[in-house]
């Protein structure tokens, strides 16, 4: 096992370690307090869309346990939480009239974290659009922007002063591929038209909501979170190699070009642009503000191949074989060399600033025997990437901080609660929360920062 004392070593004195929530995964008290559906509670109860249709009704109860997490997370010694902030609580029709309990729970929360000297990491939208949206196009329709920067404004006056950063999105992949495209996330679409609507008005929203982020707090560090994806092709050929640069465009250029040079590819421009909405003079401006730092969640890398078919519709790939024999319990392949190889392609592509891993972890269910949980292979999982990640340091890259995802097992969208990522283990029948094997190694480790600064650069 990693002496995690001499893992630490690796690492600069102000390196932030952290651990990761979302507030649909473990908030749960969906009804309580004003707050109103968001598209996952009506996903989540629609027949065949979430495994064994579990929902966020109850979730980790973390509503009605904030205290006593905020503890768990100071026993764990790690300096910093990230955790998002519920806009079905904020403002529960998406537009319309502040819900002031809303944002007393936050309230508690940040200043909960402030008494325990942790540090607050919020992310505006994980995923919960308010229901209501849903009715007016949801992420295809541009007024949705615009109702986000509302929101965004709204939070940040009333908690942006004990935050110590923000980001506007939580994975625009998801919220726009996965959930418009692919159909496997709320609200459950498979339309390429409507993706390419959900596109350009969430990164619209992001860059309105930099803006009114920094018209409230111009010194809160700003960022916007990423599952970049490291597109391996599946094999040398030219084909697969083209379908490689193709999926690294769609998957990944078409946030990081808007967003860090103020244009979408041109491959995918020249593909798919006729069937994107109009882009509105300044939309591009507004989409590319300076940001102060990005997030990166990093689990698996994706590999593809090029996909002969007649009539396929850009990218045009198929999934190719993991190289990797490792997998974690959710069908992941586990191989950290990605990681190294994705920052440094993104850096190499884009003018990026700071980085923090925001979410990294690995699923395996293993339940608590003899009150312990032993979830080796979770422990060799992160042990390995923070060691890509020191590497990544070593090489000057302005790697800032690194996140566990999760601080404990939560309903895993789609997945339900079947699936596990927490360093702490949830018993749902009693909501009793152990610390397991990795979440005691975690916190060994988290627990020597910050310190004196070695910081060799
Ligand atoms: C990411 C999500 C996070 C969690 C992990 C496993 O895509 O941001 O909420 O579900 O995957």
């Amino acid at each position: 096992m990693i002496d995690p004392k001499t893992l630490a070593e690796r690492f600069p004195g102000d390196f932030v370690f952290g651990v990761a929530t979302a507030a649909f995964q473990i908030e749960g008290a969906t009804n309580l307090d004003g707050r109103k559906p968001s598209i996952w509670d009506a996903f989540s109860n629609m027949p065949g869309r979430v495994f064994g249709r579990h929902n966020g009704d109850v979730a980790c109860d973390h509503y009605n346990r904030l205290e006593q997490d905020l503890d768990l997370i100071q026993s764990l010694g790690v300096e910093a939480y990230r955790f998002s902030i519920a806009w079905p609580r904020i403002i529960p029709e998406g537009t319309g009239p502040v819900n002031e309990k809303g944002l007393d729970f936050y309230d508690r929360l940040v200043d909960g974290l402030k008494a325990r000297g942790i540090k607050a990491f919020a992310t505006l939208y994980h995923w919960d659009l308010p229901l209501m949206l849903a009715g007016n196009g949801g992420w295809t329709a541009r007024s949705t922007a615009y109702a986000f920067q509302r929101y965004a404004k709204t939070a940040i006056a009333r908690l942006g002063d004990r935050l110590d950063a923000v980001a506007t999105f939580n994975e625009p992949w998801c919220s726009v591929w996965l959930s418009h495209l692919y159909g496997i996330h709320a609200p459950g679409e498979r339309n390429m038209d409507a993706a390419l609507y959900a596109l350009h008005v969430t990164n619209l929203a992001h860059g309105l909501g930099v803006a009114a982020i920094r018209s409230e707090r111009p010194d809160l560090p700003v960022g916007l979170v990423l599952n970049a994806h490291q597109t391996y092709a599946g094999s040398d050929s030219a084909a697969d190699q083209a379908a490689a640069a193709r999926a690294f465009d769609f998957h990944n250029g078409i946030f990081f070009g808007p967003v860090f040079k103020g244009e979408y590819p041109e491959s995918f421009l020249s593909a798919l642009g006729h069937r994107m909405p109009q882009i509105e003079p300044g939309d591009m401006e507004t989409i590319s503000q300076p940001l102060d730092w990005w997030g990166l969640n990093y689990y698996t890398p994706m590999r593809v191949s090029h996909d002969p078919s007649e009539g396929a519709v850009f990218p045009a790939t198929l999934p190719a074989p993991p190289v990797a024999d490792v997998q974690t319990d959710i069908g992941w392949e586990v191989y950290a060399p990605a990681l190294g190889d994705l920052i440094r392609k993104l850096n190499a592509a884009y003018a990026l600033p700071d980085c923090y891993i925001t979410e990294n972890g690995a699923c395996y269910n293993m339940g608590v025997e003899n009150g312990m949980v032993d979830d080796q292979p979770r422990l060799d999982y992160i042990a390995e990437h923070l060691g890509v990640t020191a590497d990544l340091i070593g090489e000057g890259y302005p790697m800032r901080g690194y996140f566990a995802w999760s601080l404990m097992d939560n309903f895993e969208w789609a997945e339900g609660y079947r699936m596990r990522f927490g360093i702490v283990h949830v018993d749902y029948d009693t909501q009793v929360r152990t610390i397991k094997k990795s979440g005691q190694w975690y916190g060994e480790l988290a627990g020597q920062f910050p310190k004196g600064n070695h910081r060799t650069a």
